[in-house]
Parts: structure tokens; sequence; C-alpha cells
């Protein structure tokens, strides 16, 4: 009997996730089953019914995906999940809280059609979010200088600390903590980098027009922010690899083709075994191989 593909969509918000379920629908799965209001203290429970209902060698036919506004919720049910498995008695399990994961992978791929991410000086603005926190960590993953930047350098400095931790790994002479509050901080650092990634709150400006004027040697900007008004000044949130005063510009819209491509493969990546989990950089990695192909 061939065993029709299963998704197991955790959400920790009240609604589970109509955009995760549309997605996953599109990605070839058989039935979605949903949960809302989950919470690390009772995913134990739903992971049990995914492990023990089909035998080892049909359970790469069963997936999780863990979603949710909250992606630090989203996190700690990642590792309640994990830890309900044993041995070979498993499932692949896809962590994409509000989006986080594939967004930063889509906007760090979106920058590497244009520079090289090893020899790039990165500016990660909104660098305290999921978004951001996502984007410093690819970026470093391959190689990049990156100042992850908040209004508040005590936040930007933990964030910074919080990275090192998740990644097991010290990135002092490539991860730099900035408090980015002003006009002094914007010619302090815009002419010093040769990217930038606005992944502020939507709706927040991060960089005003003046303040774009100082990034001279920026070769791509990238701005996640598709609420008006703009996050990076002049950057529209459907540009897609648009030329202008002599960068390559990316908005929210154009980076969001290839973050559902990426969110699609990774979902039907889930089904190619039963012990994957894809965070950030295996979503990544995904997304490097549909660039690949693409090139
Ligand atoms: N295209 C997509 O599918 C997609 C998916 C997910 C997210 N996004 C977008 O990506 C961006 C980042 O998402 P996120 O969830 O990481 O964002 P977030 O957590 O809401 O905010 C990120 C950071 O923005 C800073 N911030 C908050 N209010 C601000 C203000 N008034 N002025 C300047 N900075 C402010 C905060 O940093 P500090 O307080 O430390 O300065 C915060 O940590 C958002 O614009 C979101 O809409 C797009």
């Amino acid at each position: 009997m061939d065993h029709p593909r299963i998704l197991v969509q955790l959400d920790s918000d009240p609604h589970s996730s109509v955009f995760d379920a549309v997605v996953a629908v599109d990605s070839e799965i058989d039935h979605l089953l949903q949960y809302a209001d989950v919470e690390p203290t009772n995913a134990r429970g739903l992971v049990h019914g995914a492990m023990f209902t089909r035998g080892p060698a049909q359970l790469r036919h069963t997936a999780i995906f863990i979603g949710g506004s909250n992606v630090a919720v989203g996190e700690a049910i990642a590792r309640e999940v994990q830890q309900s498995f044993f041995g070979p008695v498993r499932v692949s399990v896809m962590l994409d809280g509000n989006g986080s994961n594939t967004t930063a992978a889509a906007a760090v791929l979106c920058a590497a059609r244009h520079v090289e991410l090893g020899e790039t000086d990165a500016l990660v603005l909104g660098g305290t979010g999921p978004v951001g926190q996502r984007v410093a960590r690819l970026l470093l993953g391959q190689g990049a200088k990156v100042r992850l930047a908040s209004r508040d350098l005590a936040r930007a400095t933990a964030a910074c600390r919080q990275i090192e931790t998740q990644m097991g790994k010290n990135y002092d002479q490539t991860l730099t903590a900035v408090g980015f509050a002003d006009d002094r901080s914007a010619e302090e650092h815009l002419a010093a980098v040769t990217a930038v990634f606005g992944c502020g709150a939507a709706g927040t400006t991060l960089l005003n027009a003046a303040q774009m004027q100082l990034g001279a040697n920026i070769q791509v900007a990238i701005d996640l922010n598709a609420v008006p008004p703009e996050g990076l000044a002049g950057i529209a949130a459907t540009d897609k690899a648009v030329e202008r005063q002599g960068r390559i510009d990316y908005g929210a819209i154009g980076v969001g083709g290839l973050k559902m491509k990426i969110h699609r493969e990774a979902i039907k990546t889930l089904f190619t075994r039963n012990d994957l989990f894809l965070d950030a950089e295996e979503i990544f990695e995904i997304g490097q191989n549909l660039e690949a192909a693409r090139a």
C-alpha cells in the first residue's frame, strides 16, 4: 500500500496559520492535520500520535511542521518534539515560526546572487528579531562579517551571544554588536559595509533617505518590511534586483518568490527521510540547491 503523506502542523497561535496551511497543500502532501494553541508541554502527546502510528519504513510519510507567530515558543516546541523521539522512531521536522527561517534564507540567497558572501561586510538592522538573527546566522555561516544592529546596544550584544550559543561557536572576529540609534550610527557604519539587510518590525523605518545616501559602498540592499513606510527608504516592497544608486535592491515581495519556493521545497524534502530537522541552516541549504538548479 502506498502511504499518503501526512503533515502535522503544530502552531502556538489560537488559530493555526492559514499561510502555512496553503503552502503545505501546495507542496504535494496528501493530508494536513492542524493543531492550534500548542504549548511545549502538550507537544509530546501530539508527537507520539505521529510516531507510533506507522511502521519504521513508513515513518518518512509522516512529518511535522512547527510554526506560529511566537518564534521563541516555536523553538521550545521544537525542543520538546525532538526530545519525544527515540532511536529510529521519529519523523522529520521543519521549524519556521512566523516564516523566519524561510524568509532569512531567501534574503541571504538573494544577496548571494550579487555578492560573494565570504567577502561581504554586512549590516543587519533589526538584527535582534527572529528574522534578523537568522539572517546574521546564515551570513556568518557563509563567512561574511556581520554587524548586528539594534536601537539598543545591550539588546544587540545579547542577540550576538544567543547566536554564538545556538551555533556553538565564537564569532569574535566576524560578529559585532552595534547600537544603531541616530545619524551618527549611520555615519559610522553605512560607509563601511557592502550589504545591508533591513529586518526591522513591520512598518518601521530603519534608514531614511539621507542615511541611505551614506552607504556609498553598498552593493546589495534588502528590505524585508512589506508594510509602509519603507524600512530602507527608497526601496519598494516589489523591488527584485532593481539597480539603484549603484546598488542592487530587493524589497519584501521581491524576496518573497524565492521564500515561497524554499518553503515548498523544504516541505517536500521532509518526506524523503524520517530523521530530518530543518532549521535555518538546513532550509538555507535547500535554497542553495534551488539556486544552483536555477543557474
Ligand atoms: N516576506 C515575508 O514573508 C516575511 C516573513 C516574516 C517576516 N517578514 C518581515 O521581516 C521583518 C522582520 O521580522 P521579525 O519578525 O524578525 O520582526 P520583529 O521581531 O517584529 O522586529 C525586529 C526588530 O525590529 C526592531 N524594531 C521594533 N520596532 C522598531 C521601531 N519602531 N523602529 C526601529 N526598529 C524597531 C526591534 O529591534 P530593537 O528593539 O532591538 O531595535 C525588533 O527586534 C518584518 O518587517 C516582517 O514583517 C517578512
